[in-house]
Protein backbone atom coordinates (compact mmCIF):
# COMPACT_ATOMS: atom_id res chain seq x y z
CA UNK A 1 0.00 0.00 0.00
CA UNK A 2 0.96 3.38 -0.73
CA UNK A 3 1.93 5.75 2.30
CA UNK A 4 -0.58 8.74 2.63
CA UNK A 5 1.04 11.81 1.36
CA UNK A 6 1.13 14.41 4.74
CA UNK A 7 1.64 18.13 3.74
CA UNK A 8 2.57 20.26 6.47
CA UNK A 9 0.53 23.77 5.36
CA UNK A 10 1.74 27.61 6.89
CA UNK A 11 -0.04 30.45 6.90
CA UNK A 12 1.27 33.89 7.65
CA UNK A 13 0.77 36.77 5.39
CA UNK A 14 -1.10 38.84 7.28
CA UNK A 15 -2.01 38.84 11.11
CA UNK A 16 -3.57 35.01 11.29
CA UNK A 17 -1.04 32.59 12.37
CA UNK A 18 -2.51 29.31 11.02
CA UNK A 19 -1.00 25.63 10.59
CA UNK A 20 -2.48 22.32 9.42
CA UNK A 21 -1.78 18.89 8.62
CA UNK A 22 -3.64 17.27 5.20
CA UNK A 23 -3.75 13.69 4.29
CA UNK A 24 -3.90 13.11 0.65
CA UNK A 25 -5.19 16.24 -0.57
CA UNK A 26 -8.51 15.70 1.07
CA UNK A 27 -8.33 14.94 4.97
CA UNK A 28 -7.63 17.41 7.17
CA UNK A 29 -6.04 16.14 9.92
CA UNK A 30 -5.34 19.14 11.96
CA UNK A 31 -6.22 22.88 11.65
CA UNK A 32 -5.24 25.94 14.32
CA UNK A 33 -5.63 29.34 13.33
CA UNK A 34 -4.09 31.79 15.85
CA UNK A 35 -5.70 35.12 15.50
CA UNK A 36 -3.14 38.11 16.76
CA UNK A 37 -5.54 39.77 19.06
CA UNK A 38 -2.74 42.78 19.81
CA UNK A 39 -3.89 44.72 16.90
CA UNK A 40 -7.38 45.61 18.13
CA UNK A 41 -5.35 48.23 20.72
CA UNK A 42 -4.29 49.81 17.20
CA UNK A 43 -7.18 49.47 15.43
CA UNK A 44 -5.64 48.19 12.27
CA UNK A 45 -3.03 45.43 11.37
CA UNK A 46 0.62 46.80 12.81
CA UNK A 47 2.63 44.73 10.25
CA UNK A 48 5.82 44.89 13.10
CA UNK A 49 3.54 43.27 15.36
CA UNK A 50 2.49 41.08 13.08
CA UNK A 51 5.73 39.07 12.17
CA UNK A 52 7.18 39.32 16.01
CA UNK A 53 3.66 37.31 16.92
CA UNK A 54 4.32 34.80 13.66
CA UNK A 55 7.80 34.47 15.15
CA UNK A 56 6.29 32.91 18.55
CA UNK A 57 3.22 31.20 17.50
CA UNK A 58 4.16 29.16 14.69
CA UNK A 59 6.78 27.03 16.20
CA UNK A 60 3.90 25.55 18.75
CA UNK A 61 1.35 25.73 16.32
CA UNK A 62 3.15 23.66 14.06
CA UNK A 63 4.10 21.05 16.79
CA UNK A 64 0.47 21.44 17.56
CA UNK A 65 -0.81 20.32 14.67
CA UNK A 66 1.39 17.33 14.13
CA UNK A 67 0.37 16.44 17.63
CA UNK A 68 -3.53 16.28 16.54
CA UNK A 69 -2.54 14.65 13.51
CA UNK A 70 -1.02 11.86 15.49
CA UNK A 71 2.26 11.99 13.27
CA UNK A 72 4.99 12.77 13.63
CA UNK A 73 7.31 14.98 11.78
CA UNK A 74 9.49 12.44 9.73
CA UNK A 75 6.00 11.09 8.61
CA UNK A 76 5.42 14.57 6.32
CA UNK A 77 5.68 14.26 2.84
CA UNK A 78 6.10 17.97 2.17
CA UNK A 79 5.86 21.66 3.60
CA UNK A 80 3.40 24.05 2.26
CA UNK A 81 3.90 27.81 2.84
CA UNK A 82 1.98 31.10 2.00
CA UNK A 83 5.10 32.89 -0.50
CA UNK A 84 2.53 35.71 -2.02
CA UNK A 85 1.19 38.01 -1.54
CA UNK A 86 0.91 39.85 1.91
CA UNK A 87 3.29 41.86 4.24
CA UNK A 88 6.93 41.02 3.70
CA UNK A 89 7.80 40.64 7.67
CA UNK A 90 4.94 38.27 7.57
CA UNK A 91 5.58 36.14 4.77
CA UNK A 92 9.50 36.31 5.46
CA UNK A 93 8.93 34.27 8.85
CA UNK A 94 6.69 31.97 7.23
CA UNK A 95 8.81 31.05 4.52
CA UNK A 96 11.97 31.10 6.77
CA UNK A 97 10.67 28.61 9.01
CA UNK A 98 9.26 26.36 6.26
CA UNK A 99 12.33 26.22 4.31
CA UNK A 100 14.55 25.44 7.24
CA UNK A 101 11.96 22.93 8.44
CA UNK A 102 11.75 21.08 4.82
CA UNK A 103 15.45 21.31 4.62
CA UNK A 104 16.31 19.28 8.30
CA UNK A 105 13.67 16.81 7.20
CA UNK A 106 14.84 16.39 3.73
CA UNK A 107 11.49 17.06 2.18
CA UNK A 108 9.87 19.45 -0.63
CA UNK A 109 8.69 22.90 0.43
CA UNK A 110 5.86 24.26 -2.08
CA UNK A 111 5.24 28.01 -1.98
CA UNK A 112 1.71 28.69 -2.53
CA UNK A 113 -0.02 31.96 -4.06
CA UNK A 114 -2.17 32.92 -0.99
CA UNK A 115 -5.77 34.13 -3.41
CA UNK A 116 -5.22 31.25 -6.05
CA UNK A 117 -5.58 29.27 -2.38
CA UNK A 118 -8.82 31.50 -1.48
CA UNK A 119 -10.13 30.79 -4.91
CA UNK A 120 -9.98 27.00 -4.19
CA UNK A 121 -11.09 26.75 -0.43
CA UNK A 122 -14.25 25.27 -0.60
CA UNK A 123 -13.30 22.11 -2.48
CA UNK A 124 -12.08 20.84 0.68
CA UNK A 125 -15.59 20.31 2.06
CA UNK A 126 -17.70 20.52 -1.07
CA UNK A 127 -15.22 18.46 -3.76
CA UNK A 128 -14.37 20.27 -6.68
CA UNK A 129 -16.84 23.15 -8.56
CA UNK A 130 -18.45 22.46 -11.87
CA UNK A 131 -16.05 24.43 -13.85
CA UNK A 132 -16.07 27.08 -15.63
CA UNK A 133 -16.57 28.68 -11.65
CA UNK A 134 -16.78 32.48 -10.97
CA UNK A 135 -14.80 32.80 -7.43
CA UNK A 136 -15.16 36.06 -5.45
CA UNK A 137 -12.60 36.21 -3.15
CA UNK A 138 -13.17 39.27 -0.66
CA UNK A 139 -11.03 40.05 2.47
CA UNK A 140 -9.36 43.01 3.92
CA UNK A 141 -6.54 43.03 1.63
CA UNK A 142 -9.09 42.10 -1.22
CA UNK A 143 -11.67 42.08 -3.89
CA UNK A 144 -11.11 39.74 -6.89
CA UNK A 145 -13.69 38.54 -9.09
CA UNK A 146 -11.98 35.61 -10.56
CA UNK A 147 -13.17 33.16 -13.77
CA UNK A 148 -11.45 29.90 -12.66
CA UNK A 149 -10.87 27.28 -15.67
CA UNK A 150 -8.73 25.18 -13.70
CA UNK A 151 -6.17 24.92 -11.23
CA UNK A 152 -3.88 27.35 -12.73
CA UNK A 153 -6.27 28.89 -15.08
CA UNK A 154 -7.52 31.99 -14.01
CA UNK A 155 -8.93 35.08 -16.38
CA UNK A 156 -9.20 38.07 -13.56
CA UNK A 157 -12.38 39.98 -14.26
CA UNK A 158 -12.31 42.25 -11.41
CA UNK A 159 -10.68 44.12 -8.84
CA UNK A 160 -11.12 47.17 -6.67
CA UNK A 161 -10.16 50.49 -7.73
CA UNK A 162 -9.30 51.42 -3.56
CA UNK A 163 -10.17 49.83 -0.90
CA UNK A 164 -10.74 46.20 -0.65
CA UNK A 165 -14.49 45.20 0.94
CA UNK A 166 -12.90 44.26 4.06
CA UNK A 167 -11.30 47.38 4.32
CA UNK A 168 -14.35 49.19 3.66
CA UNK A 169 -15.89 47.78 6.71
CA UNK A 170 -13.01 47.99 8.93
CA UNK A 171 -12.80 51.51 7.93
CA UNK A 172 -16.34 52.59 8.39
CA UNK A 173 -16.15 50.68 11.86
CA UNK A 174 -13.97 53.15 12.72
CA UNK A 175 -15.85 55.85 11.55
CA UNK A 176 -19.02 54.26 13.50
CA UNK A 177 -16.69 54.35 16.81
CA UNK A 178 -16.65 50.02 16.68
CA UNK A 179 -13.41 47.71 16.92
CA UNK A 180 -11.67 45.99 14.88
CA UNK A 181 -12.34 43.91 12.50
CA UNK A 182 -15.12 45.99 11.70
CA UNK A 183 -17.06 43.10 9.32
CA UNK A 184 -18.41 41.12 12.00
CA UNK A 185 -19.29 44.39 14.25
CA UNK A 186 -21.20 46.33 11.76
CA UNK A 187 -23.32 42.33 10.76
CA UNK A 188 -24.26 42.71 14.36
CA UNK A 189 -25.37 46.25 14.47
CA UNK A 190 -27.08 46.16 10.79
CA UNK A 191 -29.23 43.74 12.49
CA UNK A 192 -31.44 45.88 14.32
CA UNK A 193 -30.82 48.96 11.80
CA UNK A 194 -33.21 50.09 9.10
CA UNK A 195 -31.25 49.49 5.46
CA UNK A 196 -33.33 51.91 3.96
CA UNK A 197 -32.38 54.54 6.02
CA UNK A 198 -29.67 56.50 4.35
CA UNK A 199 -29.73 56.12 0.21
CA UNK A 200 -25.55 55.61 -0.21
CA UNK A 201 -24.25 55.01 -3.12
CA UNK A 202 -23.74 51.59 -5.44
CA UNK A 203 -20.16 52.41 -6.26
CA UNK A 204 -20.00 51.50 -10.05
CA UNK A 205 -22.83 48.88 -10.22
CA UNK A 206 -24.00 50.55 -13.12
CA UNK A 207 -20.99 50.38 -15.18
CA UNK A 208 -20.47 47.79 -17.41
CA UNK A 209 -16.91 46.14 -16.41
CA UNK A 210 -16.68 43.99 -13.19
CA UNK A 211 -14.34 46.52 -11.18
CA UNK A 212 -15.25 47.61 -7.55
CA UNK A 213 -14.62 50.85 -5.85
CA UNK A 214 -15.54 51.25 -2.05
CA UNK A 215 -14.13 54.68 -1.11
CA UNK A 216 -16.85 56.62 -2.58
CA UNK A 217 -19.23 54.91 -0.40
CA UNK A 218 -16.96 55.68 2.86
CA UNK A 219 -16.77 58.92 2.21
CA UNK A 220 -20.94 59.08 1.76
CA UNK A 221 -20.86 57.28 5.43
CA UNK A 222 -18.16 60.20 6.95
CA UNK A 223 -20.60 62.60 5.23
CA UNK A 224 -23.72 61.17 6.70
CA UNK A 225 -21.83 60.71 9.98
CA UNK A 226 -20.65 64.54 10.45
CA UNK A 227 -24.61 65.18 9.92
CA UNK A 228 -25.76 63.38 12.43
CA UNK A 229 -23.47 65.22 15.21
CA UNK A 230 -22.17 64.25 17.90
CA UNK A 231 -25.20 63.56 19.87
CA UNK A 232 -26.06 60.07 17.25
CA UNK A 233 -27.70 57.60 19.07
CA UNK A 234 -27.03 53.98 19.30
CA UNK A 235 -30.35 53.35 16.72
CA UNK A 236 -28.78 55.64 13.98
CA UNK A 237 -25.41 54.29 14.47
CA UNK A 238 -27.61 50.51 13.37
CA UNK A 239 -28.78 52.84 10.68
CA UNK A 240 -26.19 53.69 9.16
CA UNK A 241 -24.06 50.19 9.83
CA UNK A 242 -27.40 48.96 7.75
CA UNK A 243 -27.49 51.51 4.97
CA UNK A 244 -23.77 51.19 4.25
CA UNK A 245 -24.01 46.94 4.41
CA UNK A 246 -27.00 46.75 2.49
CA UNK A 247 -24.79 48.87 -0.17
CA UNK A 248 -21.54 46.67 -0.31
CA UNK A 249 -23.72 43.85 -0.61
CA UNK A 250 -25.65 44.86 -4.21
CA UNK A 251 -22.58 45.96 -5.00
CA UNK A 252 -20.54 42.88 -4.38
CA UNK A 253 -23.63 40.34 -5.26
CA UNK A 254 -24.45 42.92 -8.45
CA UNK A 255 -21.30 42.38 -9.94
CA UNK A 256 -20.69 39.08 -9.35
CA UNK A 257 -23.93 37.65 -10.61
CA UNK A 258 -22.87 39.40 -13.49
CA UNK A 259 -19.86 37.68 -14.02
CA UNK A 260 -21.82 34.55 -13.55
CA UNK A 261 -23.74 35.35 -16.75
CA UNK A 262 -21.20 36.29 -18.84
CA UNK A 263 -18.83 33.74 -18.28
CA UNK A 264 -21.87 30.93 -18.45
CA UNK A 265 -20.26 29.96 -14.91
CA UNK A 266 -21.70 26.62 -13.82
CA UNK A 267 -20.49 27.02 -9.49
CA UNK A 268 -19.97 30.36 -7.98
CA UNK A 269 -16.96 29.77 -5.25
CA UNK A 270 -16.57 32.60 -2.59
CA UNK A 271 -14.03 32.89 -0.74
CA UNK A 272 -12.33 35.53 2.11
CA UNK A 273 -13.00 36.78 5.62
CA UNK A 274 -16.06 38.80 3.91
CA UNK A 275 -17.46 35.65 2.96
CA UNK A 276 -18.58 35.16 6.30
CA UNK A 277 -21.35 38.07 6.01
CA UNK A 278 -24.61 36.24 6.40
CA UNK A 279 -26.45 38.55 4.08
CA UNK A 280 -24.13 39.00 1.18
CA UNK A 281 -24.36 34.82 1.48
CA UNK A 282 -28.11 34.95 1.30
CA UNK A 283 -28.22 37.56 -1.81
CA UNK A 284 -25.46 35.46 -3.55
CA UNK A 285 -27.47 32.09 -2.51
CA UNK A 286 -31.02 33.31 -4.33
CA UNK A 287 -29.04 34.42 -6.85
CA UNK A 288 -27.47 31.37 -7.47
CA UNK A 289 -30.62 29.25 -6.77
CA UNK A 290 -32.18 31.42 -9.82
CA UNK A 291 -29.67 29.83 -11.87
CA UNK A 292 -29.72 26.43 -10.86
CA UNK A 293 -25.78 26.33 -9.83
CA UNK A 294 -24.72 25.69 -6.62
CA UNK A 295 -22.96 28.32 -4.56
CA UNK A 296 -19.64 27.02 -2.57
CA UNK A 297 -18.88 29.24 0.29
CA UNK A 298 -16.36 27.29 2.78
CA UNK A 299 -16.79 27.12 6.76
CA UNK A 300 -15.88 30.17 8.52
CA UNK A 301 -12.66 28.88 9.11
CA UNK A 302 -11.81 28.17 5.43
CA UNK A 303 -12.91 31.74 4.49
CA UNK A 304 -10.55 33.60 6.77
CA UNK A 305 -6.48 33.22 6.43
CA UNK A 306 -5.80 29.55 7.01
CA UNK A 307 -3.22 27.00 6.49
CA UNK A 308 -5.97 24.33 5.45
CA UNK A 309 -6.17 26.00 1.73
CA UNK A 310 -2.66 26.32 1.58
CA UNK A 311 -1.98 22.93 2.63
CA UNK A 312 -4.79 22.03 -0.39
CA UNK A 313 -3.04 23.70 -2.91
CA UNK A 314 0.61 22.52 -1.84
CA UNK A 315 -0.62 19.08 -2.95
CA UNK A 316 -1.83 19.92 -5.66
CA UNK A 317 1.55 21.47 -6.68
CA UNK A 318 3.43 18.49 -5.19
CA UNK A 319 0.80 16.07 -7.25
CA UNK A 320 1.75 18.67 -10.70
CA UNK A 321 5.43 17.72 -9.95
CA UNK A 322 6.03 21.58 -9.35
CA UNK A 323 9.19 22.49 -7.59
CA UNK A 324 10.14 25.57 -5.89
CA UNK A 325 13.25 27.12 -6.15
CA UNK A 326 15.21 28.37 -3.58
CA UNK A 327 15.78 31.60 -5.62
CA UNK A 328 12.07 32.35 -5.42
CA UNK A 329 11.48 35.02 -2.75
CA UNK A 330 8.56 36.47 -0.92
CA UNK A 331 6.42 38.67 -3.15
CA UNK A 332 3.89 41.25 -1.56
CA UNK A 333 2.00 42.23 -4.35
CA UNK A 334 -0.83 40.16 -5.85
CA UNK A 335 0.06 41.71 -9.25
CA UNK A 336 4.03 40.42 -9.23
CA UNK A 337 2.82 37.21 -7.41
CA UNK A 338 3.13 35.43 -11.21
CA UNK A 339 -0.49 34.43 -10.75
CA UNK A 340 -1.81 34.15 -14.69
CA UNK A 341 -3.89 37.34 -14.46
CA UNK A 342 -4.44 37.60 -17.99
O1 LIG B 1 -9.60 36.99 4.85
P1 LIG B 1 -9.50 37.69 6.17
O2 LIG B 1 -9.72 36.88 7.40
O3 LIG B 1 -8.07 38.30 6.34
C1 LIG B 1 -7.50 39.43 5.87
O4 LIG B 1 -7.85 39.97 4.81
O5 LIG B 1 -6.56 39.83 6.59
O6 LIG B 1 -10.51 38.92 6.12
C2 LIG B 1 -10.65 39.82 7.16
C3 LIG B 1 -11.65 40.87 6.73
C4 LIG B 1 -11.72 42.05 7.66
O7 LIG B 1 -11.66 43.23 6.89
C5 LIG B 1 -13.07 41.90 8.34
O8 LIG B 1 -13.66 43.12 8.70
C6 LIG B 1 -13.87 41.18 7.28
O9 LIG B 1 -12.97 40.29 6.68
N1 LIG B 1 -15.00 40.44 7.85
C7 LIG B 1 -16.30 40.70 7.57
C8 LIG B 1 -17.07 39.82 8.38
N2 LIG B 1 -16.21 39.05 9.09
C9 LIG B 1 -14.96 39.44 8.75
N3 LIG B 1 -16.87 41.60 6.75
C10 LIG B 1 -18.21 41.63 6.70
N4 LIG B 1 -19.02 40.83 7.44
C11 LIG B 1 -18.49 39.92 8.28
N5 LIG B 1 -19.29 39.14 9.01
ZN1 LIG C 1 -6.75 36.05 2.75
Amino acid sequence: MNRAHLVLGIETSCDDTSTAVLEDGRRLRSHLIAAQDVHRLYGGVVPELASRAHLELLPPLVERALAEAEIAASELTAVAVTRAPGLVGSLVVGVAFARAYGAALGIPVMGVNHIEAHLHAATLEHGESPLPAIALVVSGGHTELVEVRGFGRYRWLGSTRDDAAGEAFDKVAKLLGLGFPGGPAIERLAAIGDREAHAFPRPMLDRPDLDFSFSGLKTAVALAVDRLGPARTERQTADLAASFQAAVIDTLAGKTLRAVDAVGARSLAVGGGVAANRGLRERLARGCEERGIPLRVPSLRLCADNAAMIALLGSWLLERGDRWSDEDDVVASLEESGLPMG
